[in-house]
Formats: structure tokens, C-alpha cells, sequence
């Protein structure tokens, strides 16, 4: 596996792979790679013929600078697992090569970020927006990965890639939980021992909340029900937890369409390790 770790040496390399005709995967991270990061990695190399992954910690979608010092970073961790998952290349940017001037570009996907992490976290996604679009202008892929844990991010790349005419096609890719239902994320290894034994009721309101749509209760009374779950813990701060038209993310009818998708998507705090999850009912 090749590093990359300039700009123009990515965009040299996916040049010249575009001129071989060949097909290029690209799984955008911010690193502390687990298992759901890997299975994105592993989806692109069977779907492409070459597989960038970047691991870059992107400064300007966070809103919160302890929570951008605190981000757990392991560039040698994530190099020595990226190889056996099937990556050709990694990209291992500098903020420099990312950011050569302080960027004012600002993106404003109007309702889909007025809600959820959008709204708790102003200005995350104009930085995630941009992040992505410099890395589909350099890498040129033919594919992008994204994972369906981060539902709210997949939705806005989708639009921005309408809105910007970017010739390739987002992935969507299920979310990979660890064996008692919690999402992996680069944050649970922040988790203490304690918190981590509560955080899989983060999952278990989810799944409250989803039997309860299925049995055909409305949204308010299933929000509800999730909300009181949670509540049972103190250790638990929920931030948001809500139920929302899966596609359009704006918040669910009382009485949904039949076969409408719902969401049901929060973002909850164990100690200072925020955590964000999400099922898809439909
Ligand atoms: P990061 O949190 O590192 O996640 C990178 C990709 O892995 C995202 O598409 C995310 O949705 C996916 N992912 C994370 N945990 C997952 C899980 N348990 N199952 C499936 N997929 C999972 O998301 C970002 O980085 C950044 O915002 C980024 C898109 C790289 C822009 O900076």
C-alpha cells in the first residue's frame, strides 16, 4: 500500500489510474480505523479496481476545539490495517496540504442541516461538506463510501454532489456495531469502563423506538417511550433523540404514510464522549 501525503501526489496517482481506465474507490475518514471503517474499505476494493482512503482529522467541521485536540489520532494503527483490508493507497494529508490559506468557503444545505447534528453543531457540516469536496476533486473516485451511522452526513453528500454535478456515486453502507448493539466509533475508545457498559442502551432506545413504529404507535408516543428508556440512566445525557422522514430528515407526521421510512436518530453524552446513532424503520 502506497502513502500519500501530499495533494498533488494524490491527484498525480488517481490521474494516472484514470488514465489505465481503472475504477477507483474512495473511503473519506478521520482515522482511529475500527471494524465499520475496515468493511467500507473492504466494500470498495470489491466494487473498484484501486481504493483510496483518506485519514485526515478535518478541522473545520469541528465546532468544539477540545473535542478537535481530544480526537484520537493513530496514523501507524491505521496504516498496518488498512493494507490487509485491501487499500491501495493511503491519504495522509497535512492541514497545510488541505488548507494551504484559511478557507470562508461556507456551504448552507438550507432544512436537511437545520435539524439534529446540524443544529447542535453549527457550521459541522459546511466543514464536512468542504473536506469532501476537495478529497472528490483530488482523488476523482468513481465511488465514494460513506456509513449509514453518520445518516445525517450521507443525506448532505448526496445533495452536495447533486448541487455540484460530482460525476460519481455515493455509497451508503449499513452500520457496523460491536456485539452488544453499540455503533463503532473512533470515540467509544474514549468511553470509560463504566460508560461503556451503559452505552449500549443508546442502541436498545433505538430498538424501543423501532418496535414500537412497527406495532404501528405513532412517532410522538415512540419518541417518547425511547426518551423515558434512556432517561433511566444517569450516566446517559441525551442531547436529541427524534423521528424523522428518513429521506428528507424533517420531522415525521403523526401519522406516517404506509411504507414511509422513518428515522429515529440521537446523539446522547457518556462523560465528555458524545456519541451519535440511528435505525431506519420502513
Ligand atoms: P469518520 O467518523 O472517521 O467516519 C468515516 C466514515 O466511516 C463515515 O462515512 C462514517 O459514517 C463511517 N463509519 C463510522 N463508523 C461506522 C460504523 N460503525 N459503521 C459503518 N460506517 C461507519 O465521518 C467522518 O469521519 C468525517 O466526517 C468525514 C466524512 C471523513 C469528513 O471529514
Amino acid at each position: 500500500m502506497q502513502i500519500l501525503q501530499s495533494a498533488t501526489a494524490l491527484q498525480a496517482q488517481t490521474e494516472a489510474w484514470r488514465q489505465q481506465g481503472l475504477r477507483i474507490g474512495l473511503v473519506p475518514t478521520m482515522g482511529a480505523l475500527h471494524e465499520g471503517h475496515l468493511q467500507l474499505v473492504r466494500a470498495a476494493a470489491q466494487e473498484n479496481d484501486v481504493v483510496v482512503t483518506s485519514v485526515f482529522v478535518n478541522p473545520t467541521q469541528f465546532n468544539n476545539a477540545e473535542d478537535f485536540r481530544l480526537y484520537p489520532r493513530l496514523p501507524e494503527a491505521d496504516a498496518a490495517l488498512l493494507g490487509p483490508a485491501g487499500c491501495t493507497a493511503l491519504f495522509l494529508p497535512g492541514v497545510e496540504q488541505m488548507y494551504p490559506a484559511p478557507t470562508r468557503l461556507r456551504f448552507d444545505f438550507g432544512p436537511l442541516e437545520q435539524v439534529m447534528e446540524g443544529a447542535f453543531r453549527p457550521g459541522h457540516f459546511s466543514g464536512v461538506a468542504t473536506v469532501v469536496s476537495k478529497l472528490f476533486h483530488l482523488a476523482r473516485p468513481h465511488r465514494a463510501y460513506f456509513g449509514q451511522k453518520d445518516l445525517q452526513q450521507v443525506t448532505i453528500v448526496r445533495q452536495m454532489v447533486a448541487d455540484l454535478s460530482f460525476d460519481l456515486e455515493v455509497i451508503s453502507f449499513p452500520t457496523v456495531r460491536e456485539a452488544d448493539g453499540l455503533a463503532m466509533s473512533s470515540r467509544n475508545r474514549r468511553l470509560t469502563p463504566t460508560d461503556r457498559t451503559h452505552a449500549p442502551r443508546l442502541y436498545q432506545a433505538l430498538q424501543l423506538a423501532a418496535e414500537q413504529l412497527r406495532a404501528g404507535q405513532s412517532p410522538a408516543a415512540a419518541r417518547q417511550a425511547a426518551i423515558d428508556y434512556l432517561g433511566q440512566e444517569p450516566a446517559i445525557k441525551l442531547e436529541y433523540l427524534e423521528i424523522s422522514d428518513a429521506q428528507t430528515l424533517q420531522p415525521a407526521p403523526e401519522q406516517p404514510a404506509p411504507g414511509q421510512p422513518l428515522a429515529i436518530c440521537l446523539a446522547a453524552s457518556l462523560g465528555d464522549v458524545r456519541l451519535i446513532d440511528n435505525e431506519v424503520v420502513s
